[in-house]
């Protein structure tokens, strides 16, 4: 497989100057990105990821993104260039340096693919399958930088880069180690890999960590409220928990039932707003019988351990049912009072 070499020191420079680095595939890659957000500032990443399917040997597409921590900052869609999400998406990188990328991810990215393809066809692999790439680094204060370099077929990890060679994964197939052998002959490009990955990246990081602090940072609290959907059925009611307006993104959204959650909510995707916050719904089919009582449970970081708790009968049913009743009495005092009234003008003609 000479095409690796090649491969490797062309795209690698791309994708990590153009930071377009990729994801630790043992982590279950997947274009929608990290849901998870534990790590405080000061050990936030940057990582970027790549999955590339081959349906046969003719037809193919490669689309990546770029995530500093939980914010995605890049979006590479098949065929066009890495785009810039963000404003502070270049980190310091000037004008002349990111066109120097993007040139780069262009090449990287046609001889990566003409490269999985003869690739493909020397070791006999079966169409169709995905590649996915994932690297990345951290900065650590006082420590020298976290990194990252792995690959996967079929979303199962095959190599990874660990310090200056690739190593098979424990389960790689066996083909794997073909490559591996290969790309470990290439003293240039392991070079090139490693000073990508140990100065290229933690440099590019700084930068997106120096302008992107502060949206890393945002704290937006939710609003929540709830609706009734279209009926699932005859004598059932589909409760809508709509949670809107937070950042960042993860967010704990339950049905409750006293303390008890309530298994069988349906949770939808976290939605981007237009301004940058999410937005989701969780949603719980029940007996219209028995939604009284059942309350919506909205956990987040920036409600500061204050969950945000909504009832069903605080919204909805009680709002109809004190109408209906305010209603009722106000007829039965009304009829009451034009009852006597008229029994007392009646008493009155008799006396
Ligand atoms: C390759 O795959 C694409 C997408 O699935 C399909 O439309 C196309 O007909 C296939 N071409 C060949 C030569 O099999
Ligand atoms: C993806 O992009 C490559 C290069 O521009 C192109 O050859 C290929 O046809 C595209 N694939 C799809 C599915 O559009």
């Amino acid at each position: 497989m000479e095409c690796w070499p090649v491969l490797l020191l062309w795209g690698l420079p791309q994708i990590w100057a153009s930071s377009e680095a990729l994801r630790p595939p043992g982590r279950s890659p997947r274009l929608s990105g990290p849901r998870s957000t534990s790590a405080p500032p000061g050990s936030v990443g940057f990582r970027g990821l790549q999955v590339s399917s081959f349906a046969n040997s003719s037809w193919t597409r490669t689309d990546g993104s770029g995530w500093l921590g939980p914010l995605q900052t890049h979006s590479w869609s098949n065929g066009s260039d890495i785009r810039c999400l963000r404003p502070w998406s270049r980190g310091t990188f000037s004008d002349r340096q990111w066109a120097q990328q993007q040139q780069l991810f262009r090449v990287y990215r046609s001889s990566f693919t003409r490269d999985i393809w003869a690739f493909a066809k020397t070791l006999h692999l079966d169409y169709p399958f995905e590649v996915q790439m994932s690297a990345g680094c951290e900065v650590r204060p006082g420590g020298p930088p976290e990194v990252f370099l792995s690959s996967a077929f079929q979303g199962s990890d095959i190599l990874s880069f660990q310090g200056h060679f690739w190593v098979l994964a424990p389960d790689a197939p066996s083909w794997a180690e073909t490559v591996s052998n290969t790309l470990n002959k290439d003293h240039e490009t392991r070079d090139t890999i490693h000073w990508l990955l140990n100065d290229v990246c933690p440099q590019f990081l700084t930068g997106l960590l120096e302008l992107g602090q502060q949206e890393l940072e945002k704290q937006e609290k939710p609003e929540a409220w709830l609706s009734s959907g279209p009926p699932p059925g005859p004598g059932r009611l589909l409760l809508v928990c709509h949670v809107s307006g937070f950042h960042p993104e993860p967010v704990w959204v339950r049905w409750m039932q006293g303390q008890q959650e309530l298994p069988g909510a349906q949770q939808g995707d976290v939605l981007p707003n237009a301004d940058g916050t999410w937005y989701l719904r969780v949603t719980l089919d029940v007996a219209a019988g028995e939604a009284a009582g059942l309350a919506c449970r909205v956990r987040h970081s920036s409600l500061g351990g204050q969950d945000i708790v909504l009832s069903w009968e605080g919204s909805h049913v009680p709002v109809g049912l004190i109408v209906t009743v305010v209603l009722a009495s106000l007829l039965l005092i009304g009829g009451g009072i034009a009852f006597w009234h008229k029994k007392r003008c009646s008493y009155q003609d008799i006396l």
